[in-house]
């Protein structure tokens, strides 16, 4: 069945944002993507308030440059794990960008210095730093290796990412087997070239290989974020879209690559839907209209989405920020009443 201008909305969604969650009762690393400007922050929010409410430590972190969360939440969480005023279990924060570029460049300019010397190459490591770090696809990674580290660290029980590193967490999936042909193939020449330095030299020792080191570990730490990030038990992409054609394209095209590279998606949350039953023949045209156009796209994503659909959220009067607007936003994620539209009761437990 599908929605039209003048029926109410009539579709049923099978599994909500609530069931998926029950169904996944090991959940704990929460991704949320989509379009500029759709709602991600604010459903990245609302959800991460409502796992805390519901009695879990829960980390919400942003690895958006442009970072949002200090404003959401009206508090300073920048560059630090800061407890939500007002909510127990709620920590939030937005990763300093620029300190965890220079920290990866550091490192980088540590093993560089370390293998030019090793191969006894008198060159100086800047050029090789600068040529290796100056691009946008280091600094994407860099995020995303702190993102990682976070997830590593295993200290909290739900973790909330805002602005899912989308393309990233692709790349770095479609990567993982070529790195891992590529360390091993690495590894074996280390190996081989340790063999004959040991077979020449009067000592038996073994010596110290920083380098074979740091390839085992290299290739552990991608092993462990793809065997995270592929668990359908604990990781969930969750996709944001508005009732508009463009959100729309961008979240089937992400959908289709996920599918592709085995990244569990949790489903699609429809943002900002006019409710219907407070526009009549009285209201502006334009916003006539406008709930008439979202109704079009809402029949494409009931089709499109079929069965993936987990909440479809009303466009509330005013802007999402502060705890209270959150819990709103969370009642109408977690609690819709019709499954419909998140007209809902208006509580959080
Ligand atoms: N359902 C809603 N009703 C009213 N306002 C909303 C709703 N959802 C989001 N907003 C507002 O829309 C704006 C964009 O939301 P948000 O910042 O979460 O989007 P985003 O996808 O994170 O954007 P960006 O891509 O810039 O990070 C914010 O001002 C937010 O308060
Ligand atoms: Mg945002």
């Amino acid at each position: 069945m599908t929605a039209n201008a003048s029926a109410p909305e009539t579709n049923v969604i099978a599994t909500t944002m609530s069931d998926y969650v029950a169904e996944h009762p090991r959940l704990k690393y929460l991704f949320f993507g989509g379009k500029g400007g759709v709602g991600k922050t604010v459903m990245a929010g609302a959800t991460a308030l409502w796992s805390a409410v519901a009695g879990r430590r829960t980390l919400l972190a942003s690895t958006n440059p442009v970072h949002s969360l200090s404003g959401l939440l009206d508090q300073d969480v920048f560059g630090r794990q800061v407890a939500v005023a007002g909510v127990p279990n709620l920590f939030a924060y937005e990763i300093d960008t620029r300190e965890t570029i220079e920290r990866s460049k550091r490192e980088i300019r540590d093993k560089i210095q370390w293998f030019l010397k090793f191969a006894e190459v008198s060159t100086k490591a800047d050029e090789f730093v600068e040529s290796a770090t100056m691009n946008p696809a280091f600094e994407e990674s860099a995020m995303f290796e702190n993102m990682i580290d976070l997830m590593f660290k295993d200290e909290y029980e739900v973790y909330v990412f805002d602005t899912a590193p989308t393309a990233n967490a692709r790349r770095l999936l479609g990567m993982s087997k070529v790195y891992g042909l590529w360390v091993n193939k690495m590894m074996k020449s280390r190996e081989e070239a340790q063999g004959l330095r040991q077979l020449l030299s009067f000592t038996k020792k073994k010596e110290a290989d920083p380098l074979m080191e740091y390839l085992i570990e290299f290739r552990g730490r991608i092993e462990h974020a793809r065997e995270l990030l592929t668990d359908e038990q604990r990781t969930a992409f969750f996709f944001v879209t508005l009732p508009e054609a463009l959100p729309i394209a961008v979240i089937a095209r992400f959908i289709n690559w996920f599918h592709e590279f085995g990244i569990p998606v949790g489903g699609v949350l429809v943002n900002m839907r006019i409710d219907r039953s407070v526009v009549g023949a009285d209201t502006a045209e334009f916003v006539r209209n406008r709930l008439a156009m979202q109704d079009e796209h809402m029949a494409t994503i009931w089709e499109k989405f079929d069965g993936q659909v987990r909440a479809v959220v009303p466009l509330f009067e005013d802007e999402v920020r502060g705890t209270a607007m959150l819990r709103r936003l969370a009642d109408a994620l977690f609690l819709p009443e019709t499954g419909a539209l998140g007209t809902g009761r208006e509580r959080v437990p």
